[in-house]
Formats: C-alpha cells, structure tokens, sequence
C-alpha cells in the first residue's frame, strides 16, 4: 500500500480546523434548534459529523505514530562538536528540511537466524541489506560496552570500545606535585578498604584475606591521593566549634550530674583546654554540633583513664540516630543496631584525632566477614552532638569538608613507624599470583610498595623539611639491590635487564605497572636527594628506564597491553591487562615522557591510546 503518510498527515491537518469550525457553528444553530423544537435533520447531521472527525482524528494518530520512525536529526538540532567534519557542511548548507520518514515495507526488522563461526545461532534482524545483531551478543562478543542514555530531550545509544579514561597529562612532573592522576583516587571507599583504623589512621585491607592486613602500597597510594586532592581542590570550609579560648564565649556544653567540665591551662601545649570527666555508664558530657553540610571531623585529645569520643549522627535510614564511638581500646572496628565502634588506643598523650564521619559510617554499615565491605547507601545527614566518657582533655573540636593533609600525615607517619631494618615494608599475606609462580609467603616485599612509599616519604619532607622521612625514602632503596630470591625485589630479564618487581616470585614475573611505580619513587628520590644522597636512586632509575625502554614493547599485543610477561616466562597464555590497567599503563607513560623524551613512550602512548578506541596496529 504505498500511500504517502506525509500526504495523509497534511490532508488531516488542514481538513480539521475546517470540520471543527463548521462543527462550532453548528454546534451553535443546534443550541438555537433545541430551544424552539428538536430538529431530527440536524441530530442526525451532527452524527454524522462526529463519525467524520472520529474517522479523521483515528488517522492523524496513526500518522503521528509513524513520524516516531522520523531520523533524530530532524527533529532536533545536533549540536555540533568540534573536530566534527559535519560542522563545515552545515555552515555551507542552510537546514534541510526533515526528511520524509523511511517507506516501511513489510519486511521492516524481519527476524533473521545469524549463524556464528559455524557453530551457533543467534536471532538477528534483516532491513533491507543491512543485519542487525543484538547488541547483548555483541557485547559479549567484543567485549565492548553500551547503553541507552537520555539527554537534551531523547535518548542516544552509547557505544564505548573501552570503559576507562585516560587522564591529561598535567604540567611537567615534580616530587612535590600531583602524584599522576591521583587526584581522582578515592582509597577509603573501595570495598576492599575494611576501614580506616583508629589505631592507625591507615586504610586496612582485605583485599588477598578477610582477616584484614596493612598494606603499604594501599596505605601509600591513600597518603598520595590525598596529597593529590589537596593540590587540586578548593580549600575546606572549616566550622570551629570550641577551642577551649574565652573569646568567642562558652561553647554550650551539657554537663549532667556527677560529671564535669573545665578550662584549664596546659603547659605542655601552651594553650587553654577543656577537663572533661563522666562514668563510662553516665550520659557523657556532650556539645551540640548540629552541622548538616561536612562531616570531617577533628579533635585534639588527651585522656587520663579509659574513656570514648562518641559522634550522634542523622542519616538518611529512617528511625533513630547512629552513634559512632572511638573508644581507647585496639579493637578495629564493630557494628550492632545503631552503634558503630572504632577503637583508637589509649591516647594517653596529646593528639590529633581526625576522621571521616560518613566513610566511619558506611564501613560499619557495611561491615562483613568476607573480603568486601556490602554496598549500603546510608549517608550522613547531620553531626548532632559530641558526647565525651572517661577523664581527658580536649580541645580544637571542627568539623570541616576534608581534612587531605591530615591523611596525607596519617599514611607518611605510617611508613615511618612500619618499615624494617632492611628499608622494607614487609608485607604479611600470602600472594598467589598465578599457576607456575611459587606462592610469596607472608613477610615478602614489593618494589612498588617501596616506590610508592617513596614518593609519599619525598612529599613529607618537602612539605615539612624533616629528615626522618627522607631517610626512610633512602633506606627504601635497600630491597631494589637485592634479588628476589634473596628476599629482596630485583629480577633479571634475559641475564641483561634489571627489573624490580611488584610481586618478587619465582620465576620472575614482569608485572609493568608495579615496575614504573617502582620507578617514579625512584625518579622522586633522586631528584629531591640530590646528586650526593640521591645516587643510589638515580643509578637504579637509570638502570630501570634502560630495561624498560627494551623491554616496553613485549607488553604490547598490537590492540591492547600485557600485564605481566608470564607468556614468556612460564610458556603460558599472555595476561592481558583490563582496560584499567591499560590506562594505568598510558598515564605511567605519559608521565615518564614527561620526564624522558625517547621517542618510545611518546609512539606506546600515542599507539596504547588508540586501542582505546578499537584502532589497532596494521596486519600484514
Ligand atoms: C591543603 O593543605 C593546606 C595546608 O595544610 C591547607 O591550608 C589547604 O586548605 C589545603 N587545601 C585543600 C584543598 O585541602
Ligand atoms: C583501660 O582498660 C584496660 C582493659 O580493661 C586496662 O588494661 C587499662 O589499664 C585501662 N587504662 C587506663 C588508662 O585506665
Ligand atoms: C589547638 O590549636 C591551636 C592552634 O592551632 C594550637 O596552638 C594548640 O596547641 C591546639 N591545642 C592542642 C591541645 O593541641
């Protein structure tokens, strides 16, 4: 039936207003008719009239609908996009008309049976001379990712041959800079973070054993990513609440029977404090907080008997409040009903107590025997009250938007206490990396950990100038001199290059992102040691770049990049790297190129950055 729907719909349109209006008048004559005496002629006119405009609406919606099948572009404007070819033609050509909508015969998404390598079928669909497969199959397929997604007023398909970024290579690297991309790291909430420990202001992680372990690398990239956020985002809003001063007047404490509240002096720190005493069993003195925008909060705390800081919370759960305790005992963590508690030692002495109200929440929401903290989506609606237990003192209590450099500390103040005799950071769980590699049993040590320790060591000292960090970052070289099977981290490729190793096994593993992590300590080391104290640092980083400039493009599989070299190693299937480790792998590189002009960082980034986009090297 090749009836033009165009025509159809512009017949309708124009007859309507011209029925309706005869309609009116009618409509108004028959009003006249039945005040003087029902006129059957004109009841039976006005029937008719009615079966016409149903007849007439009946189409115009039919045709409405075929206009649904109209191309996007014709209905609305596409905004351009630079680097887009089509720009220039639009701006030679005025705006087309719409074009007419496709003539749909009867075999419009025919279905069609697509016979997969000669081995199955799926159901497709035939329009014309074009197939379409089911993008579910594809998907799989390929490997790719899509979706339907729904902006400026209609919905778009998504087509992404990968699903992680590549970050912009920000001015030329510096030790004391953004540490890559780190800016954009969230440590904490990953659900292999158990929680920050209040003992030791470190991520714990589960992420090789439930039991929980500190990990330097995890510990070092949270210290780095907060050191990176500081540089990048805008300063906190801070909102004091009582710093124990007389000016500013007495912050509204409640004090209940039998307990007590003071300002006193303290020598030590020279500066006014508060004394706070209340039974472990009493209600706690306590200090209205009410402050519903931040949730950072920071304390200075000192306390004489066993004692806790609880925090009252309204989240988004309905019923009553949370209570998050730190109490001075060394449990890490506990959750029951409403009651999340963190032990932060005894804190017998002065010191700084900072935490993250809604990660503290969600941990123990969330909290689970198994490897991975349960998602939950409970937030922080209002900091309510401070409620103080036990014998102290206490002072600077704030609550703010973030709290970097305290972390940041945190992470560096952790490496300093943690690393061993020989500058390591023996790492206490057992690591599989795969069939054909021995196990590493607990105690091992990584060249990434020792090069991301490093690099957050070398930002402490130049933020603070003191040398125990720098000493610590120097002694970290220790492990990079010995080899693997020596308990330290060094392999040797092919009895030529030096290789230090993420995961020190037997035999070697290559594993690439460690290794240039392991370098940009490296790299940080000796530029901020400088030529005396830094040569250690700088000859292995030259020995390093060296084997890495060789060896770079055996991780290169023409479409993608290797994790590892077990393919070579053990004979075994290559390890490609999921896309996020490719991206890991471009940004290291574009970092190193940043810092090495050889041209083979700068041809693997411009190469590893179209595979991204499914463009890959030639075939013969
Ligand atoms: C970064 O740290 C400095 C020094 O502690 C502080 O003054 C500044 O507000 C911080 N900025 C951000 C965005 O965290
Ligand atoms: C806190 O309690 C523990 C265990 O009950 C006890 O060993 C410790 O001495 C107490 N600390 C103080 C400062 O009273
Ligand atoms: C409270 O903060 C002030 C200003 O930073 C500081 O001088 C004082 O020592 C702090 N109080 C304690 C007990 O640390």
């Amino acid at each position: 039936m090749p009836v033009s729907l165009n025509k159809l719909w512009l017949l309708t349109t124009q007859l309507i207003p011209q029925v309706l209006r005869s309609l009116l008048k009618r409509q108004a004559a028959r009003m006249r008719c039945l005040a003087a005496r029902v006129n059957y002629k004109t009841l039976i006119v006005i029937c008719a009239l009615f079966t016409l405009i149903t007849v007439l609406l009946w189409n115009r919606c039919s045709t409405e609908g075929a206009l649904r099948f109209l191309p996007r572009a014709a209905l609305v404007a596409p905004s351009p996009r630079i680097g887009d070819a089509s720009i220039s033609s639009q701006q030679q050509h005025p705006p087309q008309p719409p074009e007419p909508p496709p003539v749909v015969g009867g075999n419009r998404n025919e279905e069609i049976d697509c016979l997969i390598n000669d081995e199955t079928t799926v159901k497709g669909r035939r329009e014309g001379n074009e197939v379409y497969l089911p993008f579910s199959w594809v998907e799989k397929y390929f490997e790719v990712y899509g979706k339907v997604v729904q902006y400026d007023g209609y919905d778009r398909f998504e087509f992404q041959h990968s699903y992680s970024k590549v970050y912009a290579q920000r001015e030329p690297y510096h030790p004391n800079g953004v540490f890559m991309s780190f800016e954009g790291y969230n440590v904490e909430v990953r659900d292999r973070v158990k929680c920050i420990s209040g003992v030791e202001g470190v991520p714990l992680s589960t992420q090789w054993g439930p039991q929980g372990y500190f990990y330097a690398i995890q510990i070092a990239q949270y210290g780095l990513s907060h050191y990176s956020k500081n540089l990048t985002e805008r300063p906190p809003h801070v909102e004091v609440y009582d710093t124990a001063e007389e000016r500013g007047g007495p912050a509204p404490w409640t004090v209940p029977k039998g307990c007590s509240l003071s300002r006193v002096y303290d020598k030590s720190r020279s500066t006014s404090v508060r004394q706070f005493s209340a039974a472990e069993s009493s209600e706690g003195v306590s200090l209205p907080l009410g402050n519903s925008k931040d949730f950072i909060l920071s304390l200075d705390i000192k306390f004489v008997s066993n004692g806790s800081v609880s925090v009252v919370l309204e989240t988004t759960e309905k019923g009553a409040p949370f209570t998050i305790h730190y109490v001075t005992s060394t449990q890490l963590i506990a959750f029951r009903e409403r009651d999340v508690t963190y032990g932060v030692g005894p804190r017998g002495a002065w010191s700084t107590l900072t935490r993250d109200l809604l990660t503290d929440l969600r941990k123990g929401v969330g909290l689970s025997n198994t490897k991975a903290v349960k998602a939950t989506k409970i937030m922080p609606r209002r900091v309510v009250r401070l409620v103080l237990r036990g014998r102290g003192f206490l002072d600077n209590v704030t609550v703010s938007t973030t709290a970097h450099m305290a972390a940041f500390f945190a992470a560096s103040d952790w490496l300093l206490r943690n690393q061993d005799e020989r500058g390591g950071w023996p790492i206490m769980v057992t690591r599989k990396l795969g069939e054909g590699f021995r196990p590493l049993e607990p105690g091992w040590y990584s060249a990434m950990a020792q090069g991301q320790a490093m690099s957050t060591l070398v930002r402490a000292y130049l933020l603070t100038k003191n040398q125990a960090y720098l000493g610590a970052a120097l002694k970290a070289v220790g492990p990079f001199k010995v080899p693997s099977a020596q308990h330290g981290v060094k392999a040797v490729f092919m009895n030529r290059y030096d290789w230090y190793e993420e995961y020190p096994t037997t035999p070697s593993s290559f594993v690439l992102n460690g290794f240039i992590y392991s370098l940009l300590g490296l790299y940080d080391l000796a530029e901020t040691g400088g030529e005396a104290l830094g040569r250690e640092a700088a000859q292995l980083f030259a020995r390093g770049m060296e084997s890495l400039k060789a060896m770079l493009p055996l991780y290169d599989t023409g479409s993608g990049s290797i994790y590892d070299l077990r393919h070579f190693v053990l004979g075994s299937a290559p390890n490609l790297a999921r896309w996020d480790y490719h991206t890991t792998h471009i940004n290291q590189l574009q970092l190193l190129a940043s810092i090495d002009g050889a041209p083979v960082f700068r041809d693997a980034v411009r190469r590893w950055k179209n595979y991204l986009k499914g463009i890959r090297a030639k075939h013969n």
